[in-house]
């Protein structure tokens, strides 16, 4: 019905293909979202006699459960069953990197949202209903809400980890300057518009098929074995697109995924789970909130020569991914930054909160915000300001990371240099000066924020991915790989490459769902690297076809295979149109029995990391940026603006400009919410108060930048990014750290006794404490 519609909207003439495709492109998707035609799990067409399913949770956030009476909720009309942990015929345990959580509690619960047991009904509606009549009497033991206080009682997921370089504590023994300080920066709720959720239907002979919202369809297919107690080739996870993942679907859209499949392997039935807001928001986890304590020396000409920092993540009540997370933070603890002598260490703490978990950044802000944090301390003690002990301490190419890897091909300095140009800051500054002399009740403030953000996942053994291209008899094509379309325009980019290697339209390329049956054994689509991961196998299976066409076409045309190329949709003999066409060379291809199915298998080379050693080059290559932040701050009200924010960026060579622009735009704005204005809030009893949209704020139109501005940096690109386009998906969201200090700065030109907390997010209310404070 929509064809020639879609068609128009995917046509592109093919003059040169990668500068036209780069230049045009629009995420694919951009036509069925805007009609709300795209395809989310609540909108699989489900099976007759589907059933619904509610989580029956914790209501307290520690105890033990004394006793639990189903009853009523079992003799509630529609109800079918409700599921516990006795009834798992595999493993009760869902822990990716350590066996520390269970799907459904047994005699203790550890958070308030704790899944206990699973009811499914013909309604969701009665689901519900039956999951009031449920009376549970938990006996009460103490509940640890904050990192410190574990710290305190010993609660720990794991052992501490701990990088170092240099010598700090000789170093400081030299400092001209030495500050000491703590630093607090809240969670934050992924708030992905599409919830939590998972459709699960019984094939033949036990088999079951999951439609999931997961970024990790394998870790979903490994889980519900493991569960099940079956094996995984009886499990098929398919994945269309997420509405949203931001890391919260990392790991945390499993659980649902699984109680579906154990539903459907009891009752031979199609079950659907998908959680209601509330819910979603009550039990599943978060960013970390982090506690930091560090230690800064600093010699006279403004050198940082010793960093010593401590950070206590939140973890929550069980690992999820917090042990990777951790160790993100201790990568990113430098920043851009480039110190000689480093003792970084964090320690994973375990509370009685849900388990935090990925979020955009992978612990990588929080690192950052405690160096930005320290360095603006020690300007204002020192009576400097931030940007010059930034600017005196960005990295050089071949600086060591605490970690060891030597910093190659530096942006560092270029998009800092780069942005301070084209951006003037000197004018920038003397504005905001001019206008603070002459307003009383409005003050503006300046900050900068460089980013150095590492990709790959910490992980080396996560570094792979594989791609299975088709083409069909007609020449169209279609591609199934492990990455996973979550909004950040991975298929778009999939497609370009295809369309590139093939030199064919976009709309002979087609984007296959997500599915374990076709791509196996993956790795989650996260780390910003699915592009790269993805697109990297995607070229390398193009390339081997495209190989064997050019020698069909050879053949074909008694012509070197080397005088052969492919430009829209016809072989070229030495750059001449013969008038063999791309449908016609498939033909040619098929008639003489060459396969036109291709796999390939990419894994980032040149990357290691030893966790004996804590040292290697765990990251294929960096990402850099700077942004300038330019805010106002309403000094009766505590309400403030950010008037602008300029940016230089690091794209290496953008494949897909619009969509690019989109993440730094999207990332920008998520970082902002983080240091600003969403405050996720529990009480001491560990229950969630900010749940709901009424109690949790996050950007809208109203409070996004009133300018954006992003420039690319100027750059060779890098040959480990997928056609030199850089991984941009999470980098940006760090800029949003420049927030925090422009209002920072704004607040001191209105109270010069104020005294910063580092205490983040900063919202009106502590702004407004902040402009009056002694
Ligand atoms: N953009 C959109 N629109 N939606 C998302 O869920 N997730 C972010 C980022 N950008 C996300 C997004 C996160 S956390 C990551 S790791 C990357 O996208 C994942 O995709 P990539 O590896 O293709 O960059
Ligand atoms: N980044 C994001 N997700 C991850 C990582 C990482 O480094 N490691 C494991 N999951
Ligand atoms: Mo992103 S936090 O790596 O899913």
């Amino acid at each position: 019905m929509h064809k020639n519609k879609l068609n128009n909207s995917l046509n592109l003439k093919l003059d040169h293909v990668s500068n036209a495709l780069k230049k045009s492109v629009k995420n694919i998707d951009s036509y069925t979202h805007v009609r709300g035609e795209s395809l989310y799990v609540d909108d699989v067409i489900v099976r007759q006699g589907t059933f619904h399913a509610v989580v029956f949770d914790s209501p307290k956030a520690h105890g033990i459960i004394k006793s639990i009476d189903y009853s009523k909720a079992e003799a509630l009309e529609g109800v079918e069953r409700i599921f516990t942990c006795k009834d798992i015929p595999g493993k009760n345990e869902i822990g990716g990197i350590i066996h520390d959580e269970p799907l459904f509690a047994e005699n203790e619960v550890h958070f308030w949202g704790m899944p206990i047991a699973l009811i499914v009904a013909k309604t969701e509606f009665i689901a519900r209903k039956a999951r009031e009549l449920i009376q549970i009497e938990i006996e009460e033991l103490p509940v640890i809400t904050t990192a410190k206080e574990a710290k305190v009682k010993g609660s720990f997921i794991n052992a501490p980890r701990s990088f170092s370089l240099g010598d700090t504590e000789k170093a400081f023994s030299s400092c001209e300057y030495i500050f000491e300080g703590e630093t607090f920066s809240n969670g934050q709720e992924h708030l992905y518009i599409e919830a939590q959720g998972a459709y699960s239907e019984p094939l033949e002979n036990g088999n079951i098929k999951i439609t999931s919202s997961t970024q990790g369809p394998t870790s979903v297919q490994k889980t519900i074995a493991n569960v099940l107690g079956i094996a995984m080739h009886k499990i098929e996870v398919d994945v269309t697109r997420l509405g949203g993942g931001f890391g919260g679907k990392e790991d945390q859209a499993t659980p649902w995924a699984v109680m579906a499949a154990l539903a459907t392997y009891y009752l031979n039935k199609s079950v659907k789970l998908i959680l209601n807001r509330h819910d979603d928001l009550r039990m599943t986890g978060k960013r970390h909130p982090y506690e930091s304590t560090y230690k800064i020396g600093l010699s006279k000409d403004l050198k940082i020569l010793a960093y010593q920092v401590e950070f206590l993540q939140n973890s929550g009540a069980a690992a999820d991914l917090s042990p990777a997370i951790a160790e993100r933070t201790l990568f990113h603890a430098t920043n851009s930054y480039y110190v000689p002598n480093v003792l970084s260490k964090v320690l994973s703490c375990k509370t009685n909160l849900p388990p935090n978990t990925a979020f955009r950044g992978f612990g990588g802000p929080q690192g950052m915000f405690v160096i930005e944090s320290a360095i603006a301390k020690a300007a204002s003690k020192i009576g400097v300001s931030a940007r010059q002990i930034q600017e005196t301490n960005l990295l050089n190419e071949n600086d060591t990371f605490s970690y060891g890897q030597i910093a190659k091909k530096v942006e560092a300095k270029n998009t800092w240099n780069s942005a301070k140009d084209i951006f003037d800051i000197d004018a920038l500054e003397d504005e905001i000066e001019y206008f603070n002399k002459n307003n009383a009740t409005f003050k503006k403030g300046l900050a900068l924020m460089p980013i150095t953000f590492g990709i790959s996942f910490t992980n080396t053994s996560m570094n792979h991915a594989r791609a299975l291209v088709h083409i069909y008899l007609d020449g169209s094509i279609g591609i199934s790989t492990a990455a996973v379309e979550m909004g950040q325009g991975v298929n778009t980019k999939i497609m370009q490459i295809a369309a590139q290697v093939f030199s064919v339209s976009l709309d002979k390329i087609k984007i296959e769902t997500t599915n374990t049956t076709r791509v196996a054994n993956t790795s989650p689509s996260a780390a910003s690297s699915t592009a790269d991961l993805n697109g990297k196998s995607t070229l390398m299976a193009c390339n081997s076809l495209l190989e064997r066409l050019k020698k069909v076409a050879s053949e074909n045309l008694n012509v070197l295979e080397e005088n052969i190329k492919l430009k829209d949709e016809f072989v070229y003999i030495n750059d001449e149109k013969s008038n063999l066409s791309w449908t016609e060379l498939i033909s040619k291809a098929m008639f003489n029995r060459v396969a036109l199915t291709e796999n390939a298998h990419y894994a980032t080379p040149e990357i290691h990391f030893d966790k004996t050693k804590e040292k290697g080059h765990p990251f294929a290559y960096h990402v850099y940026g700077t942004a300038i932040f330019t805010t106002t701050v309403d000094c009766i009200r505590g309400t403030y603006e950010f008037d602008s924010v300029k940016i230089v960026h690091d794209y290496g060579k953008s494949m897909s400009e619009g969509i690019d622009l989109g993440q730094v735009e999207g990332a920008l704005v998520q970082g902002i919410g983080w240091m600003t204005m969403e405050e996720i809030a529990y009480n001491s009893n560990g229950k969630l108060l900010s749940n709901a949209l009424s109690t949790y704020k996050v950007p809208d139109v109203f409070s996004v930048p009133k300018s954006i501005e992003v420039i690319p940096v100027e750059t060779d690109g890098n040959d480990m990014a997928i056609l030199k386009s850089k991984a941009v998906g999470e980098p940006p969201l760090m800029y949003g750290i420049g927030a925090y200090f422009a209002i920072q700065n704004a607040i001191k030109a209105f109270n010069p006794n104020y005294k910063v907390k580092f205490h983040a997010p900063m919202t009106p209310e502590k702004v407004l404490m902040s402009l009056y404070s002694e």
